[in-house]
């Protein structure tokens, strides 16, 4: 099969529509969690498992959910937004072949085109791939077509029985298979199409008289042999992208594939990477060049990191974009956030939704913003909280300045304006605004409105009582020093 071609099958001729099963527990993984919720480089494992059908433009696009089907719908929706899919639901899992009938329910009576049907457990298929499977699939014009590979150790996959002709006749599940079929390493690797008149006869016909009581989708290719159908099994030779995960171990085995795959791929494309058997980065992460990942690093979502950046080690990352030439030193997290060009964060800084910093800024040691957004040139440098804030430009935050946000019941903004001096230990109680140029001295207790230019301060005179420490330890331990034993 030829996987180089481009990704148009979808609009060449007929209408394409998929369905994506992802209905199942996965019982092999051993886990309260539905197997397709499990992650990959970051990600559940049924986002990337769609994301070749989205790319190829398939319409509709089904996707049958039933273990945990909200939290599948949330995490699709949550990895995919913006594409359009109908969720089917499965609500007892009864096989593959039940599930593919559950998702047919939800194509429009009037579709004519082919259906693709792919697991939910395969995060590493290609688009392309699957473009020139179903360009083959209609070149032939066979009844049902899949996708085959051969492997050293066919394991648990589903058998190719062919005929004395060489044309396939059925597929028989590892579990069901005789001892002279489990020899068989022609497998089916889980990605079928036919035209969807062929799937509403034939998907009816399955029976689950075999060793596990199930509906086997499988079953078709015998139905459509029993018919006087052709079926045609495409030979992929990229064994690798149609790993079905099953186990944590498998899970482990594609993740490390995966990652390694991504890391190559930014290394050739100009990112250093210290240490590439640490750098954990999404599929979806863009990176530029001349960009250095120190170790630790974990980057997800839809982040993108510009050209130029430091990250020095031990980072996580989500949904972020960062500015050209900004610096993270060591341990940054930081969610949901846009930091401009020209940044220095951390060490040990903590961005939190919403964080939106214009540039050139400084976020140092223990300093946590939520929902900031701070203006060019302003710096915050050691052990603040800022939320709820918009901070203007070229103002400095000194040392345990907090916005004072939360009531107990509502969260508040402070405002406050370009090239200000707010002092170390200031506290803003919220809602509150602090106008331009204003100076607030250390240790204020910010209640009101500052207006631009004033200076501010809630000092409390400082007394003295002279000789008061040698009295204070006398009071406690006769005559001796303050220090323990
Ligand atoms: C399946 C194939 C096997 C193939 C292998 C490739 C069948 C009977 N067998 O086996 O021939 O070699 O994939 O990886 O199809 N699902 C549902 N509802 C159900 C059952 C399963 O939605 O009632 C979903 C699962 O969530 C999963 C997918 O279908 O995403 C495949 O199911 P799985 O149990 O992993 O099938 P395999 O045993 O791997
Ligand atoms: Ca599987």
């Amino acid at each position: 099969m030829n996987t180089t071609e481009r990704t148009d099958a979808a609009h060449e001729s007929a209408p394409l529509a998929a369905i994506t099963l992802a209905a199942g527990l996965g019982t092999r993984m051993r886990s309260a969690r539905a197997k397709v919720l499990h992650e990959l480089a970051g990600e559940p494992m049924i986002a990337a498992s769609l994301r070749p059908l989205v790319g190829l433009g398939a319409d509709p696009l089904i996707v049958v959910v039933g273990h945990q089907a909200d939290q599948v719908q949330a995490a699709v929706r949550g990895a995919l937004g913006g594409v359009s899919l109908r969720f089917a639901l499965q609500s007892s899992q009864r096989g593959t072949g039940h599930a593919a009938l559950c998702g047919m329910a939800l194509l429009p009576e009037d579709f004519s085109g082919d259906v693709l049907i792919t697991y939910g457990d395969m995060p590493r298929l290609r688009a392309q791939t699957v473009a020139s499977f179903v360009r083959a699939h209609r070149q032939s014009g066979a009844a049902l077509s899949f996708i085959s590979v051969e492997l050293r150790e066919a394991g648990a996959y589903g058998r190719v029985v062919r005929d004395a002709d060489g044309k396939v006749a059925a597929i028989v599940e590892a579990k069901d298979a005789s001892p002279s079929q489990r020899n068989i390493r022609e497998i089916n690797t889980g990605v079928y199409a036919a035209p969807a008149a062929f799937l509403r006869g034939a998907l009816g016909a399955i029976r689950s008289e075999n060793a596990q009581g199930e509906y086997y989708l499988t079953d078709l290719v015998a139905i459509a042999r029993g018919r006087g159908l052709a079926v045609e099994a495409f030979k992929a030779e990229q064994i690798s992208e149609f790993a079905g995960i099953n186990s944590r171990e498998e899970l482990a085995e594609v993740n490390a594939e995966m990652r390694m795959a991504i890391n190559r791929r930014l290394m050739a494309s100009g990112v250093t990477l210290i240490d590439p058997a640490t750098a954990y980065i999404g599929e979806q992460v863009e990176i530029g060049a001349d960009t250095i990942i120190g170790p630790n690093v974990q980057i997800y979502g839809r982040s993108k990191i510009g050209a130029g950046v430091r990250i020095d080690g031990t980072a996580w990352l989500r949904d972020v974009t960062i500015g050209d030439r900004s610096h993270l030193k060591i341990g940054i997290r930081a969610e949901q956030c846009r930091v401009g060009e020209d940044c220095e964060l951390g060490p040990f800084a903590h961005l939190r939704e919403g964080t939106d910093l214009e540039g050139r800024n400084r976020i140092g040691n223990f300093v946590e913003t939520k929902k900031a957004r701070i203006g060019r040139g302003t710096k915050a440098s050691h052990l603040s909280y800022l939320g709820d804030a918009k901070i203007g430009r070229e103002t400095n935050v000194g040392c345990g300045v907090i916005t004072v946000n939360y009531d107990g019941y509502e969260k508040h903004r402070t405002e406050i304006g370009d090239r200000c001096m707010v002092g170390c230990d200031t506290q803003l109680i919220a809602p509150v605004k602090v106008g331009n140029d204003v100076y607030i001295a250390s240790g204020t207790t910010v209640l009101r409105e500052i207006p631009d230019g004033a200076l501010a301060m809630s000092h409390h005179p400082q007394r003295e009582k002279a000789g008061w420490t040698a009295n204070w330890h006398k009071r406690h331990q006769k005559g001796g020093g303050a220090a323990e034993s």
